[in-house]
């Protein structure tokens, strides 16, 4: 539904250059909830006004439901029409909500209408049943400094929803929000993308938001994905920086001699019998250092940390029989005590990884 290529960012202000996006590579499926996040300054927001054409990027393709907007961008007024009408198909949610004031809430919902040059029957059947859509049927009359930061949200929603968008873009929609308007937000956007289907296209620097409505996710890091994929997938690939961050599982090892192990598992996976069953087949004791269990997209997964006595080499079988289960194994290479300092501040993430061969 959405594919960038190449994507490049560079401004240019007072003589100094940017780069904010570096050749982005973005594919995100028709239907999807797909998440993107990254630190600040890491290029989340040009990225996403990129996609809908509200800045120009410096090279590389956008396209959108099979339409490239680049190709459409600044190549005179037909051009321009045909990208404006492709935009309106794009709805857009802000952190801020950019509602105008001067409005009233039905008002706000109609003015991408008036814009299209509809009706005003139709804009005002339109906005009403947005506004129902979104919950907030009897607050049609009221001006937006009458409404609490959550509903102020929701007439951002139904106002991006006016157009019949194919794809929803949200740039930090929540962050402005508590985390019990966050979480009626999250679950307004989750019912919205599977009862119309809408592409969304969020972006976020919080780990729970990805955890509780995205389908994929992608990390940004200066202006580059670094890591993309389905949440699932990602889980399952050795040393995924975003899985450790969506799944954080501290744990040292008790002491030198040992193995440390994050166990990666997903679905119905028994992981409990498998670790007693280790224990008891090969007689010995293993430690659980840490574990985080969690839903997404009602798959159960998780990782667990523990620790075997004795070194990798003195594990090699163990290792091999919980790999036969099926479980997705790393092992945590312990840090040398001068380097542990420094690791006190850094995210589990920073631990380095090795898949065991
Ligand atoms: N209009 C602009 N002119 C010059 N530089 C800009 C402009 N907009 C963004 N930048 C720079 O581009 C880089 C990426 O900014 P961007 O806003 O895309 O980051 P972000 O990931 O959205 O960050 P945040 O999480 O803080 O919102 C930053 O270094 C920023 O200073
Ligand atoms: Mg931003």
């Amino acid at each position: 539904m959405i594919t960038t290529s190449g994507l490049t960012k560079v401004y240019r202000s007072r003589g100094r250059e940017v780069t904010a996006l570096d050749g982005v590579d973005l594919h995100v499926r028709e239907g999807e909830v797909y998440g993107v996040i990254g630190q600040s300054g890491a290029g989340k927001s040009s990225l996403i006004r990129c996609v809908n054409l509200l800045e120009r990027p410096t090279s590389g393709t956008v396209t959108v439901a099979g339409q490239d907007l680049t190709a459409l961008a600044g190549r005179g007024p037909r051009a321009g029409r045909e990208l404006r009408q492709a935009r309106s198909r794009i709805g857009m949610v802000f952190q801020h909500f950019n509602l105008l004031s001067s409005r009233t809430v039905q008002d706000n919902v109609e003015l991408p209408l008036e814009i299209l040059g509809r009706s005003g029957k139709e804009r005002s059947r339109k906005a009403l049943e947005l506004l129902d859509l979104v919950g907030l049927a009897d607050k049609a009359k009221a001006y937006p400094a009458q409404l609490s930061g959550g509903q102020k949200q929701r007439v951002g929603i139904a106002r991006a929803l006016a157009g019949d968008p194919k794809v929803l873009l949200s740039d930090e929609a929540t962050s402005a929000l508590d985390p019990e308007t966050t979480r009626s937000i999250l679950t307004l956007l989750r019912d919205l993308n599977r009862q119309l289907g809408l592409t969304v296209l969020l972006i976020t620097h919080e780990m729970d938001v990805v955890k509780s409505i995205c389908d994929s996710a992608a990390l940004m890091e200066h202006g580059r994905v670094v890591e993309s994929g389905t949440v699932t997938d990602l889980l399952a690939t050795p040393g995924s920086e975003l899985a450790s961050a969506l799944f954080p599982v501290a744990g040292e090892a008790s002491g030198d001699n040992r193995t440390v192990l994050d166990i990666t598992f997903q679905g119905e996976s028994a992981t409990q019998p498998v670790i007693s069953q280790l224990a008891r087949t090969y007689n010995i004791d293993i430690s659980i250092l840490g574990a985080a269990i969690d839903t997404v997209g009602g798959l159960q997964v998780g990782r667990m940390r523990i620790e075997l006595p004795g070194r990798y080499e003195d594990n090699v079988v163990p290792i091999g029989f919980l790999r036969e289960q099926g479980l997705h194994i790393e092992t945590v290479e312990q840090t040398e005590p001068a380097q542990q300092t420094q690791q006190v501040d850094r995210a589990p993430s920073a631990l380095v990884k090795e898949e065991a061969k």
